[in-house]
């Protein structure tokens, strides 16, 4: 069994058709299992340059946030508007989890096939949300997406302590906050194919967070920094616009959170929105 190079995960990151980079991602993701449980190297090779933008099909056309629709999930379109938004996270999270492994290298054994084995997962999620949308007579791409995700990725991509503590803990662990409660409109609007796709995911997130939670440990220890302190400093350098409670605690203490990092995430999304609506204040009074 030879190793996974790390062109060929650069060759994956730069697929453009969605479901071609979903199998790429699959394939990586089983290579890396079969030789990390054969006690061999899994990824070898470094200084390979990473693309800044990865491969990316015509469509979804990208557009700004706040311009895309918001539907209950009581219509079909309301229920597809929901699944293309999912399709286009499971996309971003394939290339995401492909990119830590491809630009971070010599992180300590463990941390490339956890993030092959996201990578192979969200190949799957991607997989099982363009399937169900097709079903529902829609398709990845009809609809427009935003490129939030990828834009933290590329603000994280100077250091992976970054981005092992905003994109799984922040960004993945949002994800945990909202499924349930997602899960439950849908099987409510009759739809429980789509929820059994999501309570689906929704599970293997959690392990997802995990990864994220165990490898930013790691990368404190390695630096002798204390966890507590990063985080609370990345979050008052404007990342607490992404917190947003009600928080799933028991989701994300089964991911490795510990409680006082959801009570620190509770105080920097308090200060972060007083300090918002004190900015609001002067605005409007102005
Ligand atoms: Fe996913
Ligand atoms: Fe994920």
């Amino acid at each position: 069994m030879t190793a996974i190079e790390v062109s060929e995960i650069v060759a994956a990151l730069a697929v453009a058709e969605p479901r071609a980079k979903a199998h790429a991602a699959i394939a990586l993701a089983s290579r890396a299992q079969a030789l990390s449980a054969a006690g061999q190297p899994v990824v070898v090779g470094v200084n390979t340059s990473v693309p800044t933008n990865p491969g990316r099909p015509d469509k979804p056309e990208l557009v700004n946030p706040s311009s895309l629709a918001r539907r209950g999930l009581g219509s079909q379109a309301g229920r597809v508007a929901l699944l293309h938004s999912l399709a286009h996270i499971e996309f971003n999270a394939i290339d995401l989890a492909l990119d830590a492994v491809a630009r971070f290298r010599g992180q300590p054994a463990g941390y490339d096939s956890d993030w092959l084995r996201v990578a192979g997962d969200e190949g799957q999620h991607f997989l099982l949300v363009a399937d169900r949308l097709e079903v529902l007579g829609s398709f990845y791409g009809a609809l427009p997406a935003h490129d939030g995700l990828w834009t933290m990725a590329r603000r994280t991509e100077h250091d992976v302590l970054v981005r092992m503590a905003l994109v799984p803990r922040i960004l993945e662990a949002r994800g945990l906050d909202v499924a349930p409660p997602m899960i439950e409109r849908l099987e409510n609007a009759g739809d429980s194919e789509s929820a059994a796709i999501l309570q689906r995911i929704y599970t293997d997130e959690i392990t997802h967070v995990a990864v994220g939670n165990r490898w930013f440990r790691s990368v404190c220890e390695q630096r002798n920094l204390d966890g507590a302190d990063v985080f609370r400093d990345l979050l008052r350098g404007g990342h607490s616009v992404w917190l947003r409670g009600p928080y799933n605690d028991a989701a994300r203490l089964q991911a490795g959170f510990d409680p006082a990092e959801l009570a620190l995430i509770r105080e920097m999304e308090a200060e972060y929105r007083s300090a918002q609506a004190a900015n609001h204040g002067v605005d409007t009074s102005g």
